[in-house]
């Protein structure tokens, strides 16, 4: 298929950057601490065709509500090979996971409950689990984190004490073995500074507790394929160096749960535009790509980005600004400003880079449907996800007067 025959807008994805960027992460764990296991974040992006390919490489599922457990269950993993995190469990599929020796982490009180009644309802049994650790990481890294001083919602606080009044009641049973800490933690900066105090923190609560530990989770939040950021040959030699002050490869596994650093630099977004107009002073160019499925949360102040010029050989003029808009009718959906830059015209392309996490899983279903996804792989596309259509926007629906399996994805197609 060539650059022409494709549709816009549609996610391309680089088989190979793919590739290169999940060598660098096995790579750089494997020489920093050669024991360890990578739990693929779904909710940064759970498109099948990504996941099978990661899972494929060896990766686990890092999943955190019912649906991920049971798409993760959907596409072959096997329940010892996902990690069950998150404050949203669900009780079945919470006890289904320790009873097959999946990795859980406990996020809340509810969860105790559930444990402890498993646990006696399986006397035979013993249960391991790890512990989602709530703690100031702003106060070890001013200014870095996303919550700053308000701090962190998940987990068990340790300043307050609740973690060691957990460690307490989780101890009194004998049949239950806490196995690991579960410390993932958003910041801004996904500086290496910020994974060297998550892992100081690791080692202060294994000393504080005597904890015997066959894993710590450091969760994700790394960076990936920007230049001028960190790598990850950058993060895992100074996590390992602080580790090792406490724990030791042969005896405790040390888990990561990448998602956008994984896969954004391997994934673009490419969009046309489809009208150019001129309102009082200003230059719009309206394009069927949308900022929701560029910055869902409408947080970005720029973008990377290259143009694909319908006749590239015609020379353009530079124009002073133009506003690159979004096909919705919501008025927020610009873009950006493109300033000196070349004059843009109707079937010109733009593609956007770097969109890999959190853009699939965070687009709506507004005025469009979900866009194509394809897979470049030596130079040719395939599609590994057909754009939705109204048959898959009724499916599961009921229409009005409908009996109950009459389910709108059984209508014709009206051409
Ligand atoms: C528990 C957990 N693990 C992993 C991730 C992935 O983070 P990132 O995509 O920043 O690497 C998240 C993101 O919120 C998370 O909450």
């Amino acid at each position: 298929m060539t650059e022409r025959e494709y549709q816009t807008p549609c996610y391309i994805i680089d088989e190979e950057k793919l590739l290169k960027d999940f060598n660098m992460l096995k790579d750089s764990l494997e020489a920093s601490w050669n024991h360890y296991r990578i739990g693929y974040s779904f909710k940064t992006n759970s498109l099948p065709w990504l996941v099978t390919f990661l899972k494929e490489k060896g990766v686990m599922a890092e999943v955190v509500s019912d649906d991920e457990y049971a798409l993760a269950r959907w596409l072959a993993f096997k329940e010892s090979e996902i990690i069950y995190n998150g404050p949203v469990k669900e009780r079945t599929s919470f006890e289904r996971a320790l009873l097959a020796g999946g990795i859980v982490n406990l996020d809340g009180r509810r969860e105790l409950d559930w444990l402890e009644e498993l646990c006696d309802s399986h006397p035979e049994r013993e249960f391991s689990v790890g512990i989602r650790v709530n703690f100031n990481l702003e106060r070890l890294c001013p200014g870095e984190t996303t919550m700053g001083e308000e701090g962190g919602r998940f987990g068990f606080s340790y300043e307050n004490g609740t973690f060691g009044r957990v460690v307490e009641r989780l101890r009194r049973r004998e049949r239950i073995h806490i196995t690991g800490l579960h410390l993932h933690s958003s910041s801004k900066s996904r500086s290496v500074a910020i994974f060297e105090a998550i892992s100081s923190m690791a080692c202060r609560l294994k000393r504080e507790f005597d904890l015997d530990l066959s894993y710590v989770d450091l969760g994700g939040g790394y960076c990936g394929g920007l230049p001028g950021r960190p790598q990850y040959p950058d993060y895992f030699p100074a996590i390992a160096a602080v580790l090792k002050e406490e724990f030791s490869p042969e005896q405790t596994a040390l888990i990561v749960e990448p998602g956008i650093s994984l896969l954004s630099s391997a994934t673009t977004f490419e969009t046309r535009v489809l009208d150019v107009r001129d309102i009082g002073e200003k230059r719009y160019l309206i394009t069927d790509g949308s900022r929701f499925q560029l910055d869902p949360t409408m947080i970005k102040s720029s973008y990377l980005y290259h143009f694909k010029l319908a006749s590239p050989k015609e020379g353009r003029r530079r124009m002073e600004r133009q506003c690159i808009s979004g096909y919705s009718c919501m008025e927020v959906d610009r873009i950006f400003e493109l300033e000196n830059g070349p004059e843009l015209k109707e079937g010109d392309r733009i593609v956007y880079e770097n969109v890999g996490g959190y853009t699939m899983s965070l687009a709506p279903l507004f005025i469009r449907y979900f866009p194509d996804v394809y897979v470049r792989t030596n130079g040719e596309l395939q599609k590994v996800r057909k754009r939705w259509t109204p048959k898959e926007y009724v499916q599961n629906c009921k229409l009005y007067g409908g009996k109950d399996d009459d389910t709108g994805s059984k209508l014709r197609n009206p051409e």
